[in-house]
């Protein structure tokens, strides 16, 4: 089979190109290389590149020739920058989705939409979200996924795509921007830089090892039926205070480097997945956390080289200084 894996120079995206390539298949790779989009995570994957927006039908239509599937990864994808500032996530996460979908429809390709669980909101204990639970978004950026996801459904009943869309939870690894809760806590725990928790750290989130995520979407590629939602959810919950002490215990930190500050607006409390659906395809996760997150604390700590350039940057500084400044100087330890 020849793949479009859309986003594929980003985390998910790259290790699930390495996966297809490692599994025979022929991979192109379209990515526009924003922030979060590196070439160095695609270095030992044998796959074509183009350099090009999901929002861009003609960058589309090339990268896309000869293709029988598209996988779309291509998304803006940290709740706090959609905070800061939206407008990229309504382009690339619903307009570039469109266009993909587009694409899909002249050319019959199979169409798999990479999609997540905060677009059912937060839910309450005891309670995990279903596939056809209504869609409650709370950032900017669940909605503009929830936005891509109804652009999927609508045109496998208007046109008969062949699409299917899975919604992962919280996935962490190796190649994760530094943005993201596990790997900004793992770098600044290695240079005994603060800890920021949000609010209380009372929330919780369900955490899934990237290659169970890829194996999910792999097997939804082969397998899914069209129309259908999967969850694919790691069922590891833990709140973020619980995994933080955790990294604390794994890079050898100082406790005293946590900090909690500001709370996020919008904060979802909880998300968890119920994923009986994918489980009758055969999926279960085969990582659990208690290895993952010591494996994923040793990529960090023997992968510097892949790090520490993004966070020398100037993306990432004024970024930084932007999200942390206020809040550092305000927090309680
Ligand atoms: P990431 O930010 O690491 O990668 C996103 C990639 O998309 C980057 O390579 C970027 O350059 C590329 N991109 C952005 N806009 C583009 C555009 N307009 N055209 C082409 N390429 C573009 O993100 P990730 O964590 O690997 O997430 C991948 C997908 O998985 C996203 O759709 C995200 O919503 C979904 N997801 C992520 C998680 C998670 O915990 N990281 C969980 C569930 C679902
Ligand atoms: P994040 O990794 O941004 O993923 P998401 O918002 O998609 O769940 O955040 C995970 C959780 O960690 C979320 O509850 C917010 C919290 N968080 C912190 O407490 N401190 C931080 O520095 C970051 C980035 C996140």
């Amino acid at each position: 089979m020849r793949i479009l894996v859309t986003g594929g120079a980003g985390f998910i995206g790259s290790h699930f190109a390495r996966r297809q390539v490692g599994a025979g298949h022929e991979v192109v790779v379209l990515d526009k290389l924003t922030y979060s989009g590196n070439r160095a995570n695609l270095a030992a994957a044998d796959c074509e590149f183009a350099r090009g927006d999901i929002a861009d039908a003609d960058a589309v239509e090339r990268a896309g020739a000869g293709c029988d599937a598209v996988v779309n990864f291509a998304a803006e994808t940290h709740v706090d920058r959609s905070i800061l500032e939206a407008s990229d996530f309504i382009r690339t996460d619903v307009f570039g989705t469109h266009v993909l979908l587009e694409w899909a429809r002249t050319t019959d390709a199979r169409f798999v939409q990479v999609s997540t669980d905060e677009v059912y909101g937060d839910v309450a204990p005891g309670v995990s979200s279903r596939e056809d639970d209504p869609l409650r978004p709370s950032s900017p950026y669940a909605a503009a996924k929830a936005g891509g996801d109804l652009q999927v459904l609508a045109y496998v009943r208007t046109y008969g795509l062949d699409a299917c869309i899975t919604r992962g939870s919280n996935t962490y690894g190796p190649n994760q921007y530094p943005e993201k809760l596990l790997p900004l806590h793992i770098t600044n725990a290695l240079d005994g830089q603060p800890l920021p928790v949000y609010g209380d750290g009372s929330q919780t989130r369900d955490w899934l090892h990237v290659e169970d995520h890829c194996a999910g979407i792999e097997l939804v590629l082969k397998e899914g039926a069209a129309g259908e939602v999967y969850n694919v959810g790691g069922g590891e919950e833990v709140e973020n205070r619980h995994i933080v002490q955790r990294i604390i215990e794994h890079t050898g930190a100082d406790a005293s480097l946590v900090r909690h500050v500001a709370d996020r607006p919008g904060h979802d409390t909880r998300y968890s997945l119920d994923t009986e659906r994918i489980a009758g395809l055969g999926w279960a996760p085969a990582h659990s956390l208690e290895d993952g997150l010591p494996s994923a604390v040793e990529w960090y700590r023997t992968n510097r080289e892949w790090w520490e350039p993004i966070k020398a940057s100037g993306d990432y500084s004024r970024y930084y200084e932007l999200q942390y400044r206020t809040r550092l100087q305000t927090a309680t330890s």
